[in-house]
């Protein structure tokens, strides 16, 4: 149920719960000081309980609340990309419950760039917002995506489309070097050329680290299944939804094309998992994306391709 700016700070305040939205996905947001509002985000998902959140700031005094040293760094990182979709993992303070972090030492950090939101926090102080989808599936970047995943029990602020349409990189701080532990728009020679230091991309083979709790679970999934699409190599399905950017072929019935426009192709592409399911698609083909990956964006969407199709 869509409600204003008001409700919703006057239900966060009340120890509810409210998806917000954000310029990445839509987040569930919730007092991130109030242990039993934060435990119904996690109830409201189905979340694994150790699978921590991260905390959505107005303000730089709010950092100051919720992590126990601030590296100069955060400030640098903080004048370049805040209000933005960079989340930063520091050591916690004691006074955040520990539901918030799944128990770990750490707490992950972000200012999000979103009017609406932005809005909010000033007025409920800082807030948990996980990406508004239940368990396991696509991030809802449409307050209407909230509306049909929760039957309309959910409080929504209607804060349009959201921009990027991917989640935030989540760059750790408390190692070193720092490393990203999951990819987003801002990238690691970007990072980089601000911080002036190396920064390490969590490959493969390290995801199964505890560092990075959240990359242990299935993520992004429709229930249509998502395939890597190779113009040189695979078969046309007549039946399947196909999203190319590159590729041409009229014969296929259902297809978006993007003609390399990646910024479009990231914001809509959770929007299309949707799509797809409600007009009954069992297989969602995505192009192969170009290997040198000239747009920020390109990293990421593979990274999120790849799991959703079960890599
Ligand atoms: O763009 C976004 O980040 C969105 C919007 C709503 O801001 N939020 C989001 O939250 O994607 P969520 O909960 O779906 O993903 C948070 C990710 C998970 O992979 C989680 O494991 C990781 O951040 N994370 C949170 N706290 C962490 C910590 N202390 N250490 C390491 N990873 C952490
Ligand atoms: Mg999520």
């Amino acid at each position: 149920m869509i409600v204003s700016l008001n409700e919703a700070i006057s239900i966060i305040k009340k120890g509810g719960v409210v998806a917000v939205p954000t310029e990445t996905v839509y987040g569930l947001g919730a007092d991130a000081f109030n242990a039993e509002a934060v435990k119904k985000t996690f109830h409201v998902k189905g979340r694994p309980a150790d699978n921590p959140l991260i905390v959505h700031i107005s303000t730089l005094d709010q950092l100051r609340m919720l992590a126990s040293d601030i590296p100069d760094e955060v400030l640098l990182l903080a004048e370049f990309f805040w209000p933005g979709p960079l989340t930063v993992v520091l050591h916690k303070k004691t006074e955040v419950p520990d539901i918030v972090t799944g128990g770990m030492p750490t707490i992950a950090i972000r200012m999000p760039n979103h009017r609406l939101t932005s809005g909010l926090i000033d007025e409920t102080g800082p807030i948990t917002a996980p990406s508004a989808n239940k368990s396991g599936r696509p991030s809802p970047t449409k307050a209407s995506h909230i509306e049909e995943e929760y039957d309309g029990s959910i409080p929504v602020i209607e804060g349009g489309a959201s921009e990027i349409g991917l989640e935030s990189t989540v760059l750790d701080l408390t190692v070193t070097p720092f490393i990203i532990l999951r990819k987003g728009k801002i990238g690691a020679k970007e990072l980089e050329h601000v911080l002036g230091k190396q920064v390490e991309e969590n490959s493969l083979d390290r995801q199964e680290t505890k560092k990075s709790p959240g990359t242990r679970y299935t993520h992004y999934k429709p229930n249509a299944s998502v395939h890597w699409f190779d113009p040189n190599s695979s078969q046309i399905d007549e039946d399947g939804y196909y999203l190319l950017h590159n590729y041409q072929n009229p014969s296929l019935k259902k297809c978006v094309y993007y003609d390399l426009d990646f910024d479009m192709m990231a914001r809509e592409l959770y929007d299309h998992f949707r799509t797809a399911d409600h007009l009954n698609f069992k297989n969602i083909y995505i192009e192969v994306l170009p290997t040198n990956d000239f747009h920020p964006l390109i990293s990421p969407l593979r990274d999120r391709i790849n799991r959703a199709s079960g890599h």
